[in-house]
């Protein structure tokens, strides 16, 4: 079965065609991160005016590196939730118009399920179950995945998410935007243990994170020592700040795992593109005996081919989405 894949949740335009549920024939994303640079995060509103723009030729363009037409494709899987209900509502109104002018079937995939399974995308080893970390601007949960379509959440963020708090502390420290890049790059050059900032709920008895009083904390750090200090001390900021992020997210993937005796860990969303958080899961997992997955960056932050890949299985098992499909801002998972 060869699946169109349609994203447009938040400020990705993307569409992706994938055979088998496995295999990329094409991922093309069209990244508004330059239109919102200025805002320092994503306006919904340009978002979804920049979506009905580019939409069309986006499909199209996957269409065409995969070098096939509309008329080679057996279904459609689109994003219909959690996100920006007015971004939700481009994609969706593009996929159902191709489904209905086509007779194709078409089902709505919700965004997490997209990012748990992407690493099925590239690794062919991964296996069930196992422990999902997503991480990402919006997101951050913890789940067991047993199956296609078997999700348990284990836990998940009770106010900022790490991507947000990523975001944030970089507009803090005066870092363009989207922040987890930019603290990514320079805390390549900075110290580590410069500043111990909180680490807070890593002990707490269950699998939630809270990430709102680590940004609180370095806001303050900044107003003591000045901003002109806190700009020469940037790297040293940026590296102790995703220090403590990443703590956390270790400790709290790697422990559910291990209490769980369940021996693989998969990362994603657009955080697991962090490359400090990619080496320190890898080393806990190896030292824990369990295996670690993490998609290539691309496949982590937000694209179309895991919505294809997501929807190749619901298609498979006969699920359907009908004109009534509509866009749901908060979908649990
Ligand atoms: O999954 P994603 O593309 O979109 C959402 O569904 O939210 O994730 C975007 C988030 C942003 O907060 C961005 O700052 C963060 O992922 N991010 C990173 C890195 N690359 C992207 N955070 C830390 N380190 C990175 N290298
Ligand atoms: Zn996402």
């Amino acid at each position: 079965m060869i699946v169109l894949g349609i994203e447009s949740s938040c400020d990705e335009c993307a569409a992706a065609v994938v055979s088998g549920g496995r295999e990329m024939r094409s991922n093309v994303i069209y990244s508004q991160i330059a239109e919102h640079r200025p805002y320092g995060g994503v306006v919904p509103e340009i978002a979804s005016r920049r979506h009905i723009e580019t939409i069309v030729s986006v499909i199209e363009e996957s269409l065409y590196r995969a070098g096939i037409g509309l008329d080679a494709i057996d279904g459609i899987g689109v994003t219909s939730g959690p996100g920006l209900i007015g971004s939700l509502l481009v994609g969706l109104g593009a996929a159902k118009a191709i489904a209905y002018a086509r007779e194709l079937p078409l089902v709505g995939v919700n965004h997490l399920e997209g990012h748990l399974t992407a690493i099925f995308l590239e690794d062919g080893e991964v296996d069930f179950p196992y422990v999902g970390l997503i991480a990402s601007g919006g997101h951050t949960s913890l789940y067991i995945a047993r199956a296609f379509g078997r999700y348990e959440l284990l836990g998940q963020t009770r106010d900022d998410a790490a991507g947000e708090a990523f975001d944030k502390v970089a507009k803090l420290l005066d870092l363009p935007y989207p922040g987890g890049v930019a603290i990514d790059g320079e805390a390549r050059r900075g110290d580590r243990s410069a500043v111990a900032f909180p680490r807070a709920m890593k002990g707490s008895s269950n699998w939630d994170f809270s990430f709102s009083g680590l940004k609180t904390s370095v806001y303050y750090h900044v107003q003591e020592i000045g901003k002109e200090a806190a700009r020469r001390a940037v790297a040293d900021l940026a590296a102790s700040f995703q220090e403590a992020v990443v703590d956390v997210l270790v400790h709290k993937t790697v422990s559910a795992a291990a209490s769980k005796g369940i021996e693989r860990i998969v990362l994603s969303g657009g955080v697991a593109a962090n490359s400090r958080l990619r080496s320190r899961i890898r080393e806990a997992g190896d030292s824990r005996g369990i295996r670690t997955f993490i998609p290539s960056p691309v496949l982590c932050t937000d694209n179309a081919a895991m919505i294809a890949a997501a929807a190749h299985h619901r298609l498979s098992k006969g699920e359907r989405s009908d004109a009534s499909l509509n866009a749901r801002a908060n979908w649990i998972l």
